[in-house]
């Protein structure tokens, strides 16, 4: 009776989440009591430990356990190699699941919805002619790509300047209604529509794109996804070509936030990281414009604008 009780109680008492993400790397709720274990025994930075909080990377935390199927899915791989030696990677780890986290939930806010879509449409041709057109306008168009194009109000004035441009969007539902705002050609340009992961650009070939371009969607992206990007648009990006990324400055004041909690549901991103992520991948910075009321961002200092070249060598 005793060896049966001891078979039983082995067999349903939860694992020690260490052993239990060995069996399972990509067991989010594990490494998330991992974290738990080593937060409350002191053993995370103290850049560790303000990412755990601001994103409640706890056991009772709500949004990294309601997206963990796709953290999972779109962590996976990573979280399989940082399982080799789970409590000395658990750094690491926290990026990644944080990584997935913001970017499976600001995907999943703006999918099905129409109402941001709606809302800021009529608001884009003020905000082409006065802001962005005037600080692009000497970029070569040849070859543009809208990255987090949602239902396409940047396109409609890309594509009268361009005769290639690729749509990139992490919601499939963003790029149905792009394709069916567009087709695959209107007025002699030729439309290419993608869904990524949130991170990438694995489906654009290097050295094709004279400007990747993005406006207000970025500056709700984490710093550690635009850090990924950027290592894409690096490559994407032919010589002499281009990148105008409209991105969030808050980082500045609140680094290590989580969007979905701060004002405006900017990110930690801001001007001074986008300037070390450029010299990391060989980028230029040629222009940084930090935004806030003049352009309508509610809060001085909120925003920037950055524009990258890729040197020609
Ligand atoms: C606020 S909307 C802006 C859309 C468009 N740029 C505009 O100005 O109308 C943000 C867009 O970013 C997309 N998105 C969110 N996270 C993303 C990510 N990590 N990678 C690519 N797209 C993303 C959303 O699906 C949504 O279409």
């Amino acid at each position: 009776m005793k060896a049966l009780l001891s078979i039983f109680q082995s067999k349903f008492a939860p694992r020690e989440p260490e052993s239990a993400i060995r069996a399972n790397p990509r067991n989010v709720s594990a490494w998330v009591r991992l974290i738990d274990a080593r937060a409350k025994s002191g053993d995370l930075s103290h850049h560790a430990m303000a990412l755990v909080n601001a994103h409640d990377l706890h056991p009772t935390g709500h949004a990294v356990h309601a997206f963990a199927e796709d953290i999972a899915k779109k962590g996976g791989e990573a979280l399989e190699r940082l399982a080799t030696h789970p409590t000395k990677n658990i750094e690491p780890a926290i990026e990644e699941l944080v990584k997935w986290k913001t970017a499976i939930q600001c995907g999943d806010s703006h999918d099905r919805s129409k109402g941001y879509f709606l809302d800021a449409e009529p608001h884009m041709e003020l905000q082409w002619t006065q802001i962005i057109f005037p600080l692009i306008k000497d970029l070569d168009f040849t070859c543009v790509l809208d990255l987090a194009c949602g239902h396409g109000r940047n396109s409609e004035f890309l594509r009268r300047r361009t005769k290639s441009l690729h749509l990139v969007d992490i919601n499939q539902s963003c790029i149905d209604a792009c394709r069916m705002r567009f087709g695959d050609t209107k007025d002699g340009t030729r439309f290419y529509y993608h869904v990524t992961d949130g991170n990438h650009l694995k489906m654009i070939p290097s050295d094709s794109v004279t400007l990747v371009y993005s406006w207000d969607s970025m500056v709700h992206f984490d710093k550690l996804i635009v850090r990924d990007y950027l290592l894409d648009i690096a490559r994407v990006l032919k010589q002499g070509g281009s990148a105008f990324l409209h991105h969030s400055n808050l980082g500045e004041t609140a680094p290590d936030s989580n969007w979905a909690t701060n004002v405006g549901t900017r990110s930690d991103m801001s001007a001074k990281i986008m300037r070390d992520y450029a010299a990391a991948n060989d980028l230029d910075v040629v222009l940084q414009k930090v935004q806030g009321r003049a352009e309508g961002w509610g809060q001085d200092g909120l925003d920037c604008v950055t524009i990258l070249h890729k040197r020609d060598l």
